[in-house]
């Protein structure tokens, strides 16, 4: 079997989560429907924070706004982990989409971008969604990352999607960047925790600073709703500040950016 389509090395995974708070325990499933069900149904029965659920095939993966995240088996990441977070929802968006953004950079030299809220983007391309879902006091955090494949044979996906193999131009071992992502979450959840507006302030300001939807014209679609303009700025709480055709401004806090 190809190295990079063999299934995860879950030993090497654990063995590098156990310092950690998050990615323990580790719960590996070879195919699962969707992690982030399994993660919030064990959650509601008392899973602990950290507790991960990982698997190299999911059946019917979950995207954003009830949209369906497809599955490349053996190829993608595909993770959620339980959580109960003391802070605004709002940190825990910029906090993952800059762990996956950074994990990326520094595993593989890529620069990822990422598109308001929390999508990361290579060569403005899809790479990673991120899907947070809350119930009362837990959050279970899931993410999907297209690591190796191609979107080449899917031409409809080719145009906003892109694996990290089509744009370094060879497939690369997952565990690395697996690793990288959850030590790097781990640290600024436990800056967030912890809490103190400095740490807030540095996760803000980094996760502005990829944004590749600032200055840029936008449509951003909310339900049957559709707002057009300038994405000028993010507020205090990460919601981006549209100033609409009409010359309003609008923050605006959820919702598909085009
Ligand atoms: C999006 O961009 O729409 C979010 C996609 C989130 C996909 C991940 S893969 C791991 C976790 N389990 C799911 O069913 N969805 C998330």
């Amino acid at each position: 079997m190809d190295e990079t389509t063999r299934p995860l090395d879950v030993a090497a995974l654990e063995a590098a989560f156990t310092p950690l708070t998050l990615g323990r325990p580790l719960i590996y499933h070879p195919a699962i429907a969707s992690t982030n069900t399994e993660a919030m149904a064990l959650a509601r029965q008392g899973a602990g924070e950290g507790t991960l659920i990982t698997t190299d095939e999911q059946t019917a993966g979950r995207g954003r706004l009830g949209r369906v995240w497809q599955s490349l088996p053996n190829e993608q990441l595909a993770l959620s982990l339980v959580l109960h977070p003391s802070f605004p929802p709002h940190f825990l968006v910029m906090a993952s989409a800059l762990a996956v953004a950074e994990a990326i950079e520094v595993t593989t030299g890529l620069r990822p971008g990422i598109k308001w809220p929390n999508d990361v983007l290579v060569n403005g391309r899809k790479a990673c969604g991120i899907l947070i879902e809350t119930s009362e006091t837990i959050a279970v955090l899931g993410i999907g990352v297209n690591v190796n494949g191609s979107m080449a044979e899917s031409p409809e996906l080719a145009a906003r999607a892109t694996t990290l193999a089509d744009a370094l131009g060879h497939p690369i071992a997952r565990e690395p960047l697996f690793i990288e992502i959850v030590r790097r979450l781990d640290s600024l959840y436990a800056a967030l925790k912890a809490g103190g507006e400095r740490a807030q302030r540095l996760l803000r300001d980094s996760w502005r600073a990829r944004l590749v939807t600032l200055g840029q014209r936008v449509t951003i679609q909310q339900g049957e709703t559709t707002l057009s303009g300038v994405a000028q700025d993010v507020d205090e709480s990460g919601a981006l500040v549209l100033v609409a055709d009409d010359g309003a401004r609008h923050a605006i806090t959820w919702g598909d950016v085009e």
